[in-house]
């Protein structure tokens, strides 16, 4: 495994080859970092369930340079697909659609659908295109941290997660950290109306205003993400709601938000959006530390605040992807 910080074009370039070549790259997106396969490549793509350990019918999404190539990977589409599209790509975005034939079942999960994004990170949009210029049609990348981690904002995190679960013909493009960092919104596109299954920066509100109608967030949705997992949670701490932590305990909450007397301040964002952008930092500190608990105070309000309260729930029921 090369990691690689410079991000010249004949970087980018080795990247798009390496993946044409059947090998994975991670890379940086505005949200996380994702860890990428040639999407038409099945046995790259099983390579990214085994590093993290993921269960084969949780999907991944693919990755495309433009709008343009929505109706390579998806058919049926709904018109308001195009207005979401115009809207909010390349961006912290992801459509899931009725499948064409060439998303294969080791994508899609055995599913219908698949998920499609145009990141607008320049490094992931850059390695898209390169990729596509070798003929590439997009680029399967989940996360890239272990099944039940808290995703990657960072190399180093990355490093952490997979690094030795890498092989030396992989790359991981180090661009630093990622500015979002919540991973994308999804938006169920398959019936007439567009759910968001999970909150991100494109928000509710954003959504809602670009259709000229409401959009819910729901959590119902067809993937059955598994329950039990012992090993790789992150955090290992306990996560609780509360803003009251005993000595020696994780404190994150808003800046204006004192810290309980003796518990550790892993983080204080002075706005929801470094919030979000702090949150996994946060939790992976309070691993480093090896602390037991982190008491945690949400942010209120809608918005980004509302992916942000989402996220902090999956740590308190350990449910990441
Ligand atoms: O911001 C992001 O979305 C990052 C960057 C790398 O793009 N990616 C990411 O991927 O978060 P992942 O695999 O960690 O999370 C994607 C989620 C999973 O929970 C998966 O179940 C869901 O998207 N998903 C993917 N394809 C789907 C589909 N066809 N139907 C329903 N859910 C889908
Ligand atoms: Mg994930």
């Amino acid at each position: 495994m090369q990691i690689v910080e410079n991000q010249s074009q004949q970087i980018i370039k080795a990247g798009a080859k390496a993946l044409k070549s059947g090998n994975l790259v991670a890379f940086p997106t505005e949200t996380v970092y994702g860890l990428g396969a040639d999407a038409l490549n099945e046995k790259a793509v099983a390579r990214i369930f085994s590093i993290k350990s993921r269960p084969t019918f949780h999907p991944l999404i693919v990755h495309i340079s433009t709008i343009l190539k929505i109706t390579t990977w998806a058919i049926e589409i709904q018109d308001y697909v195009f207005d979401l599209a115009r809207d909010f790509w390349p961006g912290p975005m992801t459509l899931i659609l009725k499948r064409s034939n060439l998303a294969g079942n080791f994508i899609t999960g055995n599913q219908e659908t698949v998920g499609l994004r145009v990141p607008s990170h320049p490094v992931a949009l850059n390695l898209l295109n390169e990729f596509e210029s070798l003929g590439g049609l997009g680029i399967a990348a989940p996360s890239a941290n272990k099944f039940g981690a808290v995703s990657p904002t960072n190399s180093q995190d990355v490093v952490e997660e997979i690094g030795s679960s890498l092989d030396k013909n992989d790359l991981i493009i180090d661009a630093g950290q990622c500015l979002i960092g919540v991973e994308s919104t999804i938006i169920d596109c398959t019936k007439q109306k567009p759910q968001i299954l999970r909150p991100g920066s494109v928000t509710q509100e954003l959504i809602s205003t670009s259709l000229g109608f409401n959009v819910n967030f729901s959590v119902k949705t067809n993937i059955k993400a598994p329950g039990v997992l012992d090993s790789h949670y992150s955090p290992k701490a306990k996560v609780v709601i509360s803003s009251s932590a005993n000595a020696g305990e994780g404190f994150i909450a808003l800046a204006d938000v004192p810290t309980p007397k003796g518990a550790i301040r892993l983080t204080s964002p002075k706005t929801i959006q470094d919030y979000a952008g702090e949150l996994y930092i946060a939790v992976r500190k309070a691993d480093h530390l090896g602390l037991d608990k982190i008491s945690v105070v949400p942010p209120e309000g809608a918005g980004l605040a509302l992916a942000v309260r989402d996220r902090i729930s999956k740590m308190i029921q350990k449910n990441f992807g």
